[in-house]
């Protein structure tokens, strides 16, 4: 059986799941994200076979010198941009995500920030709790509805289908969607038209959401010109990471009417978060949280130990991800 750390306390249900297999599992004792130097330190301290890591944690070379036992990195999340998979697979070392498990909480999430930006409802809040509440008036706080409108999905894999199908038959939106190809999937589910190119789709759509992975194709998947593209009532959505989005050219979108609104859980330099963004009203910024429900968490931390107790007991772990 292996030893394997942990770089942060992910739900306590995995860790068992991992204890119960025999592994001997540590866990990092700081509370927070350790930095790179501070993980290295940690992964010399023991003969570590597996490392569950977060998408907080650089995984690249430098972990494996520091580190040359690991057989294995389990990434607790769906996207692996945080890992140098090139490096790994020339290594030998397996990495595993955790797909499916948090699509429904994504696409409830994305589908949230649709109606809190578009019903302005955080700007509520902040008007009604500074006491601006002077009772009833025709246009006060005016926002939008979303029945009828277009939605326009960049990336139809699992989050993009599941808010697609949502949008759609829950709240009549009609659907386009750009990715590499045509989805059967989502069109024998739903009237959704594709789009080849995302800049024929961005006129088109009054909102529009992105659900593709960060890769070097897609990073600024969003610049100032395809924000130019979008209706100057669109609002953009975003899920997925921050660094598809050009953030500078964002905020002057936001700033200038080019677009209408933004409901961004992640963010091109997270944590950090330039101040500008923070201050414009037609921004919701949350803070990387879509996944975030206990149901998920856990769900999320059972299949990283499903992953790594496959692996060391010789079956190939379901997750696997390998550079395409
Ligand atoms: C992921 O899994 O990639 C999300 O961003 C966090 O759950």
């Amino acid at each position: 059986m292996a030893v394997l750390f942990v770089t942060r306390q992910i739900p306590e249900v995995g860790l068992q799941a991992l204890r119960a297999a025999g592994h001997e599992v540590v866990v990092s004792d700081k509370d927070g994200v350790l930095t790179h130097d501070e993980l290295l330190t940690a992964l010399r301290a023991r003969p570590y076979e597996g490392v569950v890591s977060l998408l907080t944690d650089q995984i690249d070379g430098s972990v494996l010198d520091a580190a040359p036992h690991v057989r294995i990195v389990a990434n607790y999340a769906v996207g692996y941009n945080n890992i140098a998979l090139e490096v790994m697979q020339a290594r030998g070392v397996v990495v595993t995500n955790t797909p499916g498990v948090l699509t429904s909480s994504v696409a409830e999430f994305t589908l949230a920030l649709m109606f809190a930006i578009a019903k302005r409802i955080p700007e509520a809040d902040r008007f009604t709790r500074a006491g601006r509440f002077e009772g009833w008036a025709p246009e006060l706080l005016l926002g939008s509805d979303l029945r009828g409108k277009t939605l326009g999905i960049i990336g139809a894999g699992r989050i993009g289908y599941e808010v697609a199908l949502a949008a759609h038959l829950g709240l009549g939106m009609s659907v386009v969607y750009n990715d590499a190809k045509a989805s059967e999937l989502l069109e024998s589910k739903i009237p959704a038209t594709f789009y080849a190119s995302l800049d024929a789709m961005l006129p088109v759509a009054d909102v529009v959401s992105i659900h593709v992975p960060l890769l070097p194709a897609t990073e600024h998947l969003i610049t100032a010109e395809r924000l130019a593209l979008m209706k100057p009532s669109a609002y953009l959505i975003n899920t997925a990471r921050g660094p598809i989005i050009d953030e500078a050219a964002l905020i002057y979108a936001l700033k200038n009417g080019v677009i209408r609104g933004a409901g961004l859980d992640v963010f091109e330099a997270e944590p950090t978060i330039s101040p500008e963004l923070l201050a414009l009203d037609n921004v919701i910024a949350t803070p990387h949280i879509a996944s975030a429900t206990t149901e998920t968490r856990d769900k999320m931390a059972l299949m990283v130990a499903e992953n790594i107790n496959d692996f060391f007991a010789g079956i190939a772990p379901t997750n696997r991800v390998s550079v395409v």
